[in-house]
């Protein structure tokens, strides 16, 4: 009766890694338990998120290393897997589950940054800006509910919001990755989209020093004036001070990302015998809307949606 926090279903929001091919699924030897799939298994899988009231999914494409390239150009290719992945799940279940679309350039560029970059390898920000622009409105135009830039450049929402609205896509949102550090976490998921290998040095040029929080503040209150819908924290758990300073602060939607290796880590513990996963899942994802998330991006999503269904 006293209890100020629930979780739901509608709290979650599943991250899913599209492969080329046919009836295939691709295990993730560093996310136990999260495969790749083909767009049939995209398919069955955005059915499944429906069943189990899941209202998001969130799409990452493993681009086959062919269509790597120096500046990341597939990320604009009107038939890429991303775009193909969308339309599938449109033509799977309609509108009956939401598609929110990472913007940035890592699963498409043969060095793994997020960005284009000079022959020093640092990022460049307003280059790069130009290339999102075009990525997001080749992803609108394929069907995304969400656009979600996590490639941390500044002016991008902006820039981004600009065109959504002058080629009629004004009802796609922006839930900007507003507050993403650079992180030791993320290390499974560059696994899952092939860009482990390929990414030399860091992404500390664009993304944020864990020793920050109010950089945080500015970034969130710089991406909310370019437009933003809404605004996300990334990692989650680490970083829920974070999400209470901003929730405080903007008083807007707030949504933080139970990242990779977080995921990771919840599954080691399990398998070591260290803990009970359906509690350690339960708890981590109330902790989110207690420290006033909105929802949570999480690979435990379908598994926790099952067991709030139950
Ligand atoms: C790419 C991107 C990353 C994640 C989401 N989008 C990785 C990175 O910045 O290197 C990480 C998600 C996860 O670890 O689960 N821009």
């Amino acid at each position: 009766m006293h209890r100020e926090t629930v979780l739901t279903p509608a709290d979650l929001i599943w991250p899913l890694f599209v492969t080329d091919g046919d009836a295939l699924e691709e295990p993730i030897a560093s996310l136990p338990g999260v495969s790749r799939w083909s767009l049939d298994g995209i398919a069955a899988r955005a059915k499944e998120a429906v069943a189990l009231g899941i209202p998001c999914l969130a799409l990452f494409p493993n681009t086959q290393p062919e269509r790597r390239s120096e500046d990341g150009r597939e990320a604009l290719n009107p038939d890429n897997l991303m775009c193909r992945a969308i339309r599938t799940i449109r033509d799977a279940v309609g509108d009956g589950v939401g598609v929110l679309t990472d913007v940035a350039l890592d699963p498409y560029t043969s060095h793994g940054q997020d960005g284009l970059i000079d022959d020093a390898g640092y990022v460049l920000n307003d280059e790069t800006t130009e290339v999102l622009v075009g990525q997001s409105l080749n992803q609108a135009a394929a069907g995304a509910d969400i656009i979600a830039p996590s490639d941390m450049m500044d002016g991008r929402i902006g820039a981004i919001r600009a065109v959504l609205e002058a080629e009629d896509h004004r009802n796609v949102q922006i839930m900007a990755y507003a507050a993403k550090y650079a992180s030791a976490f993320y290390g499974p998921f560059r696994d899952a989209v092939g860009s482990r290998g390929l990414l030399k040095g860091d992404k500390r040029g664009y993304q944020m020093d864990p020793g920050n929080a109010e950089e945080a503040l500015r970034e969130v209150a710089l991406d909310l004036a370019e437009g933003a819908d809404s605004v996300m924290v990334k990692p989650g758990l680490p970083y829920l001070d974070i999400v209470r300073r901003v929730k405080e602060r903007f008083e807007v939607p707030v949504f933080a990302y139970q990242v990779s290796g977080e995921y990771a880590m919840i599954e080691a513990a399990v398998a070591a015998g260290a803990g009970d996963r359906d509690a350690l899942v339960l708890e981590t994802l109330l902790a989110f809307k207690r420290a006033g998330c909105s929802g949570v991006l999480t690979y435990h999503a379908a598994h926790a949606a099952r067991l709030l269904g139950a």
